[in-house]
């Protein structure tokens, strides 16, 4: 298992260009079901999770290559509609599949997803808007079969939102299924995240007809096929994000490119706050795309203690929540940060504690208090967006951090140690087998 040594206290300077989004390109490659028409997906990034889904998709009959700088995929099969325990277990991004077979070819069955690091995890929003559209749905051996009575769905109202907002996922699978359903499909209360926006974009260039995704209500009106599609992901915010708390936390400054900006404003808000400046390069270029922005990221010496409180976007993201509090550490005063969409999601809190910071957690909130310096350590923690904190808190550490177990991280963010080490970090993947 590999792990990352990072010698802390180096500056970060250079230049990091911003891949696609892992979780656009999750519920648009589980799309490629949709269709016997092939799609050909850009800038899908070269992960983990990404690869797994591509397990899972040749299970189901889809044929998947990487030419002309793009990834085709095209259903060729349709005979199978199995999503295995084997392949759901290692991504729970795998439910992706069921709305789409569902919708296709009126039948599907995939392993319920369990429970993760950062909580329970249900389904159950996929399910009921599902079950609105006219499917059967049993649990049987720990798989969820799903069945569409005469081989079609049916359009109707349904509203999504439960106790922690929206559902990203559920509605990608609600909405990927209404678009073949019969008549017309009303979502109310789905979530605004730019990958929906992103799915929507590639649906409709499949023939889709949706309107108001990115707002609270979609509406689809259901076709009888779908065909095929060119289709560029979006950049990926969330690792974004995580290299401008780089920037920060090192005191250091780097340029990101391809930064979509138009969707991290809760984001540069609160880094603001705190005294990161993030600033385009380009200012006022009219003819600048939003989602690809030249940014430079710089930060003041003494960082201010902000609050902060995760939402449903356009609100702050619980995937930064671990980096913001990494940086946190450091600032001059008590930090106020709430987590509002996984209560639960706090491992980096006792490992962040392992390293010298002063953390105080009460139900969903943890008061950061700064301190003047965080200590190396080795640390470990089972979550992608925890084990990014803790390597940005090894980055401005003084002496040796080991971050044990970076197959969490190998699954959201590609080359991290490479990216980092060139601009400037001492940060070394290490097989500790070979150690
Ligand atoms: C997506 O997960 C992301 N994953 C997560 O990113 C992200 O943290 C999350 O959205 C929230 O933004 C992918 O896109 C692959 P949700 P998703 O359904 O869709 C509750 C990362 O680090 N809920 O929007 O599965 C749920 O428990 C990952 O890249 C129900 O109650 O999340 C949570 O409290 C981690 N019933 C809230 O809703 C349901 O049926 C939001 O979850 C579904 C969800």
């Amino acid at each position: 298992m590999d792990t990352f040594v990072i010698e802390g206290g180096r500056r970060l300077d250079g230049t990091i260009r911003i891949n696609g989004s892992k979780n656009a390109a999750l519920p648009l490659m589980a799309a490629a079901l949709l269709s016997d028409q092939p799609l050909t997906l850009r800038g899908v990034p070269d992960l983990a999770d990404i690869r797994n889904m591509r397990r899972l998709l040749a299970e189901l009959g889809v044929e998947i290559g990487d030419n002309d700088g793009g990834m085709r995929l095209h259903a060729v099969d349709e005979s199978e509609s199995h999503a295995r325990y084997d392949i759901v277990r290692t991504m729970r991004a795998s439910i992706c599949a069921l709305g789409p077979m569902l919708a296709r070819r009126g039948a599907a069955r995939v392993s319920m997803p369990g429970g993760c690091a950062i909580g329970d995890r249900p389904v159950d929003l996929h399910l009921r808007g599902l079950v609105a559209l006219g499917a059967h749905i049993e649990l049987e051996g720990g798989d969820i079969i799903a069945k569409a009575p005469g081989g079609r769905l049916k359009g109707d109202t349904i509203f999504l939102g439960g106790a922690f907002g929206s559902t990203v996922l559920g509605t990608a699978n609600v909405m990927s299924a209404a678009t073949l359903a019969e008549g017309t499909t009303v979502i109310e209360s789905a979530a605004c995240e730019p990958e929906i926006v992103d799915l929507a974009r590639l649906l409709t260039a499949m023939g889709a007809q949706i309107e108001g995704a990115g707002s609270p209500r979609i509406t689809i009106r259901g076709v009888e096929s779908l065909g095929g599609a060119d289709h560029t992901v979006i950049p990926d915010r969330i690792e974004a994000a995580t290299y401008m708390c780089a920037a920060a936390i090192t005191n250091g400054s780097l340029v990101l490119e391809d930064c979509p900006l138009d969707c991290l404003l809760a984001v540069t808000d609160r880094l603001e706050a705190a005294g990161v400046h993030v600033d385009p390069l380009e200012p006022g270029a009219p003819e600048a795309d939003p989602m690809r922005r030249r940014v430079r990221v710089t930060a003041e010496r003494v960082l201010r203690p902000i609050e902060v409180t995760t939402q449903p976007h356009p609100g702050f993201p619980t995937d930064v929540q671990a980096q913001l509090m990494a940086l946190l550490c450091l600032a001059d005063g008590n930090s106020v940060v709430t987590e509002k969409i996984f209560p639960e999601r706090f491992l980096h809190v006792a490992e962040l504690s392992r390293m010298g910071a002063r953390l105080f957690r009460v139900g969903n909130t943890v008061v950061v208090s700064g301190v003047r310096t965080l200590k190396g350590a080795p640390v470990m923690a089972s979550d992608l967006r925890a084990s990014a904190g803790l390597v940005l808190a090894g980055l401005a550490a003084e002496g040796t951090t080991v971050v044990n177990r970076v197959y969490h991280l190998d699954r959201g963010y590609e080359k991290m140690e490479e990216r980092l080490a060139a601009a400037g970090a001492t940060i070394t993947r290490v097989d500790d087998r070979a150690a």
